[in-house]
């Protein structure tokens, strides 16, 4: 059997990693402000990480929701303390495009109707109703278009208004910060705006902060730089380091039924194990503050470089914007300074998601060979 091939790839394999390195077999090493796809947060292969699982893999790894598992106990008052929502309840799954169905799912449960509105840019996830959530036309099959699902501009009011005076709305699904669409953010005001107009028309807000969470942004969520407290807020990516992992947050205002949401994997035992680990590294090693003083540090510097044409995000999820060939800038970082980084549907924007424990001597190696990198990428533009 071969791979269905559906994917672009680096052409290199990593076969070893460390913090914030990945080797591979030849042993050449490789920075990594990829984090693979902003999944690695306390850093790859953490002692704490390998100890833990270790430990748990030699108990028991996994017995389904059939059975009580007061490691999701455990787990859940941990996120609620340091997410700052406490009072909320977890569902528990095993990827972002399973959090954000269900989260979908469970609005139209409480209100009973079934349209969303989400964003240009919004990548929600693949599964059917996320895919049609996700603005990209390529990525959905005919049997994934709806009518269910209505688009607008992010920051556009006039836009939100207009289809709330027309249409039975069950939800608003809005990501923390746009990710693949290349770092662009709706402002404070407009998380306001939503907040106002869904609480008015007894629709849901959901925050996806499947990419944005988790301490990345300096804060556990990117919506915590607002005054907004969503209805739902769905997680994944960095939650368990690389083990799959995926959650609801769900306010008190939802009642949960026997049977409305499931699933076999979720809250698995070492998955629980991997995103307590997690929890626990950020706050003993203080990495949201690493995550806001390193953006500060690295948006610092990148103003001063040359064809850097804007820099958005926050924390360590950036997106550079440049004058230049972007992906040509992605390929010499890769081939000549063995740095990865990420693009975005904006072809323009190389995306920088490093794990959250990067150190201030790897923030240098990546700014100096990006310096260098701009320099000879423009220089062989202008022959
Ligand atoms: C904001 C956002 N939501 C949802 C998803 C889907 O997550 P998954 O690939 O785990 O299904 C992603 C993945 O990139 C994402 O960035």
């Amino acid at each position: 059997m071969k791979l269905f091939e559906v994917y672009s790839q680096i052409k290199t394999e990593p076969v070893r990693a460390k913090g914030v390195f990945l080797f591979d077999k030849n042993g050449k090493k490789y920075l990594d402000f990829f984090g693979g796809h902003a999944v690695i947060s306390i850093g790859h292969s953490h002692p704490e990480y390998i100890k833990n699982l270790s430990k748990q893999l030699k108990k028991i790894s996994f017995y389904s929701n059939a059975v009580i598992n007061s490691l999701q106990i455990k787990f859940a008052k941990k996120l609620g303390k340091i997410s700052g929502y406490e009072d909320y309840s977890l569902f528990l799954c095993n990827s972002g495009a399973e959090a954000n169905e269900n989260a979908m799912k469970l609005a139209s449960f409480q209100n009973g109707k079934k349209k969303v509105i989400v964003f240009t840019g919004s990548f929600h996830g693949r599964t059917s109703l996320a895919v049609a959530a996700t603005d990209n036309p390529n990525l959905r099959a005919e049997i994934n278009k709806t009518d269910n699902i209505i688009y607008c501009d992010l920051n556009d009011k006039s836009k939100i208004e207009n289809i709330f005076s027309r249409e039975e709305i069950s939800s608003v699904l809005i990501e923390g910060i746009q990710g693949v669409a290349g770092i662009k953010s709706a402002d404070i005001e407009y998380w306001n705006f939503l907040r106002d107009i869904t609480n008015k028309h007894n629709a849901l807000l959901i925050a996806d902060e499947i990419q944005s969470g988790y301490g990345r942004t300096g804060k556990f969520f990117a919506h915590s730089f607002t005054d907004v407290k969503p209805d739902i807020i769905t997680i994944a990516k960095g939650m368990g380091n690389g083990f799959p992992m995926g959650g609801v947050l769900i306010s008190p205002v939802i009642n949960s039924k026997i049977e409305m949401l499931g699933s076999t994997f979720g809250g698995g035992h070492l998955a629980c194990v991997a995103g307590l680990t997690v929890l626990d590294v950020i706050q003993k090693e203080n990495l949201m503050k690493n995550a806001r003083k390193s953006g500060e540090y690295l948006i610092g510097k990148l103003k001063k470089l040359n064809n850097v044409k804007e820099i958005r995000g926050k924390g360590l999820m950036l997106g550079i914007e440049f004058n230049a060939d972007t992906q040509k800038i992605r390929n010499t970082l890769l081939n000549d300074y063995k740095i990865f980084t990420g693009i975005s549907w904006d072809k323009k924007t190389l995306r920088i998601l490093p794990p959250l424990n990067v150190k201030k001597s790897e923030l240098d190696i990546f700014i100096k060979s990006l310096e260098k990198t701009l320099k000879s990428c423009t220089d062989t533009d202008s022959r």
